[in-house]
């Protein structure tokens, strides 16, 4: 789970960063750095990963966009309201809104990943890890003319995802319940995806595993978005080794997500 903490302090974490700005300076400087060191690499897929960080800094969203983004953060904030629970892992039950609060990606790392999206124009993207379908309507949101498949363990949160989509007028996401183990492989087979985000099992050697398997599904020139690159030693490690892969073009990080373009 994202936020450590009790209840009370973590709704208002969620809250309080509705309002955040997109890039805290420091993270700014570095993807500046980051846009020119990629320019004189002289590849077009590091070009393009670098005006990818351009839009991430700039960001601007066209004023459609903004109203998308508007209906999500009403399904998120309705979420946050909400008194339901789940059904959870062995047969206990959790609270909406502390799920939502805790799993989903905040809106700083939300917005980054339309930015990034709406750059790439991905016809079929891939997410790992739906939970209650927030990140998910973000990069939906991104790709108007494409479509996005996310992969979850739990029917509850799948179901609410459906229902976050639906609120948020999102209709070019769908879900597939289940275990990675078991779903991965299948979605994988026979489309040739053009972007995936990676946010499910944040645990160094299963992101190594999905980036490999991702990436032999993926077409030419897809990107790879991995949450939570920071989160463990061995969540660093895998960043390290992945952004060296034989078939990575250019990489770049913002903030805890980790950007590989694809050869
Ligand atoms: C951090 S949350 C995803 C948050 C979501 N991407 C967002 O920002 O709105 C991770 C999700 O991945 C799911 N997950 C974790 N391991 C999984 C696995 N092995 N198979 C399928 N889903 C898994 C969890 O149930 C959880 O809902």
């Amino acid at each position: 789970m994202r936020v450590a903490g009790r209840w009370g302090p973590t709704l208002l974490f969620a809250r309080v960063e509705l309002r955040a700005r997109l890039l805290q300076p420091g993270i700014r400087r570095s993807v500046a750095q980051q846009a020119a060191d990629l320019r004189h690499v002289g590849d077009s897929q590091a070009e393009r990963l670098a005006g990818a960080l351009d839009r991430i800094a700039a960001d601007q969203l066209p004023a459609e966009s903004a109203r998308a983004l508007d209906r999500i953060e009403a399904a998120r904030r309705a979420m946050l309201r909400s008194a339901e629970t789940v059904p959870w892992a062995d047969d206990t039950t959790q609270s909406l809104a502390r799920i939502c609060a805790r799993a989903s990606q905040p809106p700083s790392g939300a917005r980054l990943l339309h930015h990034v999206v709406a750059m790439w124009q991905p016809r079929e993207a891939l997410e790992l890890g739906t939970c209650v379908g927030v990140s998910a309507a973000y990069q939906a949101a991104a790709m108007p003319s494409g479509a996005l498949t996310s992969l979850e363990a739990y029917p509850a949160l799948a179901r609410q995802a459906e229902r976050t989509w639906r609120e948020a007028g999102i209709d070019n996401a769908r879900v597939v319940v289940g275990r990675l183990a078991d779903t991965l492989a299948p979605t994988l087979a026979g489309t040739s995806w053009d972007y995936a985000f990676i946010d499910a099992n944040h645990q160094g050697a299963a992101t190594e595993r999905y980036v490999e398997q991702v990436s032999r599904a993926a077409s030419p020139g897809a990107l790879l978005a991995l949450d939570d690159i920071d989160y463990s030693a061995g969540m660093r490690s895998a960043w390290e080794s992945v952004r060296q892969r034989e078939d990575v073009a250019a990489s770049a990080v913002v903030g805890k997500i980790g950007l590989l373009a694809l050869r």
